[in-house]
């Protein structure tokens, strides 16, 4: 951890973090108004150079506040991630107590008071101060200055180890404090190893303090299963929930970030810090978790829908050795019946780490490979990493640097890191024409030996920098527009990934015209936003049950920061991993978003099959699991693509009223419908489990009502084929049954509804389909349903404003019904408007051996999936 900074040794942090400042003001003849918008100058009589244009526009939902120096100055403010299409409120602001020194506009619920002196923001949520900005008096903004004589330490030139930063643009850090009175959790802010409910670090009451969260995109070696230090990726959006309110607050900047967080039974204050950049602060007011998801995507976009592939499991090593390594695997699957999607392709493959390229000896024949791979339906992944080999003779290379495409150091030269290849230069994703070159990179005629069953990885993209100052790259270098990379860092990663995601999107109107074919591209490098290009990974954990656990509140903390489609390496990719923790793994990761086993190149082979009969059998049941179940969760990806819904959340996500719910993240829930307490202990026998709510939950492998105590509390004895895992009743949760060896396998296989009656004998729940892989959907072609069990009735209708184009011929073949009260001996289902009959029996509702026949089922009802129909439940005797 030496490698890396702590506050303290960062000049910015040391001089910022904690400093008071009350002499910022908004000078009030300088208030104007223009509709939704307040202008103004803020001053500071201490220091005569501040004057700062602060504007303050309001959007109904969230509102934002803005502030910068002139202009002409050309501080960074973050491109491409907010989204275009923002709409202003229409409520305006009210200056008639400018005489009593404030200015009020009310949104909604939520009263705004932006008060002149000292410069204070305060919102209050039905009448309860929620948000309060600068309170504490820590903003401080430090304004562009010329170097002078005598000037303090650390203004203009800073040392960290070896490397010395030449900071030409000297002191530019930003600082505030937000608190939120009567809010008791904070979350979000990723990327941690550490809990959801951020801990305090700072105690206010005894003064002492910790490190503070810190917001720096690194590529960290084993890093540790608690701790504050940034890791690959940055969101700087903070949640804050209580009882009765939620609201957010979204800082885009994309420079290096310290966030103070401390907590007294009144309140919880925080305090941000930032290297560079401006002020740019989204205050999201909630007041439901729902509408804060809703609010945020409306600032920087829903996340992108993904492939149904992509729901599937991947296999990753690093490395899959040659063309029979992988021909092995690949075939092991279906010799062991396990379903998979995806094969992966590390470093190894490529001809001396020049991406783009392939080892001629080990991957002679890499289409072929790849149209074999695809015969059962399934998909290849390649890793292509951001820096490029300084190899005169390697064509990216020449083209790059003929088209000047790299990032410079301070003296304006191609800059030279060390990386997987030796020295290396890094493209500058800034300029829009390197992200155009790049993007046609992935064509078919550029790539040699991609097929359009090809895919991307990109790694190391924070970015790496072996030899750079912690791992990463000078701060003084230079992008496009003269842009110091000290103001871009955090964003650095994400404008490859979308580069790249742009280079498989046009490879996909090439080969498959205008709708295309969904890119598939993971990142482990993220920033606001990412969410609209692809996928992320929670990078190089270790194979011990800690950074099993953690897994948990790393992925809830990148969903609730808008960014769903994420999971960790299943297994753990330092170490080695035993068959009790791989298979305790699997069975977690049924869940994950994103699924995916991967170990690094030392650890021993780890493919499902390898742990003996016994945790084959469980591995293949997780895995399967995970199949059956994709109906549902490619449905919450949808909910995430129009709502920006996290898929693996918080409890309380769900149940936001029910305080005990606040703090748990060793328990999620999938969707609104599965809530997983997954087993994180070796030799575990039983697992605590807290099931919110007024219930009734059933048990997700037996159908079982089950019943905690009082407080929501129960023990659950367990085996190792046991994964606590519960249906909320008042659901529908659409499933395929059908073990397949791929989701291209089961394309055409018929769905189960599963219901799950709540206390009144309701559910309901949504299916949404489309033809999964291209962008067709945009046009309308997808079919959302609705389907709802009242009166005994089962029925299914189109969702609302949907446009149902999407013709399948696909059927219901199961319907599961669990909870019902009565427990008559036989019962009769009727399709209502045709009469037509069908056999209803009592099973299980897993097909699995010894579960209790707790279920209610309808055979073969053969319901058109897409179509509109009801279906009577009576009892028979
Ligand atoms: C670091 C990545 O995090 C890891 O997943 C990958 O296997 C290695 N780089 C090699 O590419």
């Amino acid at each position: 951890m030496e490698d890396f900074k702590k506050c303290s040794d960062a000049a910015f942090c040391n001089r910022l973090m904690g400093s008071v400042d009350e002499g910022y003001m908004i000078d009030p003849a300088s208030v104007k108004i223009a509709g939704s918008k307040l202008l103004c100058r803020v001053k500071n009589a201490e220091i005569p150079e501040v004057d700062l244009e602060l504007t303050l526009t309001s959007y109904g939902s969230f509102i934002r506040l803005h502030v910068n120096e002139d202009a002409s100055k050309g501080r960074f403010q973050v491109p491409g991630v907010l989204q275009k299409e923002l709409t202003e409120s229409e409520s305006a602001w009210e200056t008639s107590k400018a005489a009593a020194g404030y200015a009020l506009l009310k949104l909604g619920s939520a009263d705004i008071r932006l008060k002149y002196k000292p410069l204070e923001l305060t919102v209050d949520i039905a009448g309860k101060p929620a948000i309060v900005f600068n309170g504490r008096h820590m903003f401080n903004f430090e304004h562009l200055r010329q170097k002078k004589e005598g000037d303090p330490e650390g203004w203009w030139e800073e040392t960290f180890k070896s490397h010395v930063d030449s900071k030409p643009r000297g002191p530019e850090a930003i600082s505030f404090d937000l608190t939120f009175p009567g809010f008791n959790h904070v979350y979000g802010i990723p990327e941690h190893a550490t809990s959801l409910s951020l801990k305090s670090t700072v105690d206010l009451a005894e003064n002492m303090t910790s490190e503070p969260y810190r917001l720096y995109n690194l590529d960290v070696f084993e890093y540790m299963a608690d701790s504050p230090f940034g890791l690959y990726g940055s969101i700087p959006f903070m949640w804050a929930h209580r009882l009765g309110a939620t609201v957010g607050a979204f800082w885009l900047n994309a420079a290096e970030m310290f966030i103070d967080v401390g907590k007294t039974d009144k309140e919880t204050a925080t305090n941000w810090v930032a290297e560079s950049g401006v002020l740019d602060l989204f205050l999201l007011l909630g007041p439901s978790p729902h509408q804060v998801s809703e609010q945020y995507a409306l600032v920087t976009g829903p996340s992108a829908l993904p492939q149904y592939f992509a729901l599937g499991y991947h296999q990753c090593r690093w490395n899959y050795r040659d063309e029979a390594d992988v021909r092995e695997v690949d075939a092991n699957f279906d010799k062991f019946d396990i379903p998979y999607d995806v094969i992966w392709l590390d470093i190894e493959h490529t001809d001396g780490k020049r991406y783009f390229t392939w080892d001629q000896h080990l991957f002679p024949n890499p289409a072929k490979l790849q149209e074999d791979v695809a015969e059962h339906g399934r998909k290849m992944v390649t890793i292509i990493d951001p820096h490029i080999k300084r190899d005169p003779s390697y064509y990216i290379y020449q083209e790059a640097e003929k088209g000047k495409y790299f990032v410079a150091d301070k003296d304006g030269k191609d800059f030279d890191g060390w990386c997987w290849p030796g020295s290396s230069s890094y493209l500058d994703m800034l300029n829009p024409a390197v992200r155009e070159w790049w993007a046609g990179q992935f064509s078919l005629a550029k790539y040699k030996g991609s097929t359009p069953s090809l895919y991307v990885w990109n790694d190391m993209n924070e970015p790496s920098v072996f030899n750079g100052p912690e791992i990463t790259m000078p701060k003084d270098n230079l992008h496009f527009g003269n842009v110091e990379h000290r103001a871009l860092h955090n964003q650095n990663g994400q404008l490859f990934h979308l580069a790249t995601a742009m280079g498989l999107e046009e490879r996909g109107r090439a080969v498959y015209g205008s709708d295309g074919d969904r890119p598939f591209v993971l990142s482990r490098a993220f920033f606001a936003g990412s969410q609209t290009v692809g996928p992320i990974w929670t990078g190089d954990n270790t194979a011990d049950w800690d950074h099993l656990r953690v897994s948990l509140s790393m992925i809830m903390s990148v969903g609730l920061a808008g960014l769903p489609f994420n999971g960790a390496d299943v297994g753990g990719f330092f170490g080695n991993v035993d068959a009790e923790l791989q298979t305790r793994w699997n069975q977690l990761a049924t869940f994950y978003p994103f699924f995916r086993g991967h170990a690094h190149l030392d650890a021993k082979r780890r493919e499902p099959w390898l742990f003996g009969d016994e945790a084959t059998r469980r591995i293949r049941d997780a895995i399967r699991q995970r199949y059956i179940l994709l109906p549902y969760i490619y449905t919450q990806f949808r909910h995430a693509n129009t709502s920006g819904l996290p898929v693996m959340r918080p409890l309380w996500f769900d149940f936001p009223e029910e305080p005990a719910t606040f703090a748990v993240d060793d328990e999620f829930m999938l969707g609104p419908a599965l809530l997983a307490a997954p087993v994180l202990e070796a030799g575990a026998q039983s697992r605590a489990v807290y099931l919110p709510g007024a219930g009734p939950w059933y048990d997700a492998q037996t159908g079982a009502l089950v019943k905690p105590d009082k407080a929501g509390a129960l023990s659950v004895p367990v085996t190792m084929d046991d994964v606590p895992s519960y249906l909320r009743g008042g659901h529908i949760i659409p499933l395929r049954e059908r073990a397949r060896r791929s989701t291209a396998a089961a394309k055409n296989d018929p769905y189960t509804l599963l219901v799950t009656l709540d206390n009144k004998g309701q559910a309901s729940g949504d299916l949404y389909l489309d033809d999964g892989s291209s962008f067709a959907y945009k046009r309308g072609m997808y079919a959302h349903r609705v389907f709802e069990y009242k009166d005994s009735a089962l029925s299914s209708k189109a969702l609302p404003g949907s446009p149902s184009r999407y013709g399948t011929d696909l059927v219901i073949e199961r319907i599961i019904i669990v909870g019902l009260k009565h427990k008559a001996a036989s019962y009769a289902a009727k399709n209502k408007e045709t009469g037509q009959r069908y056999t209803v029996e009592k099973g299980p509702v897993a097909q699995k051996a010894g579960v209790a026949q707790e279920a209610l089922i309808v055979r073969k009802p053969d319901l058109p999936v897409a179509g509109d129909w009801s279906l009577q439940i009576s009892v028979t005797k």
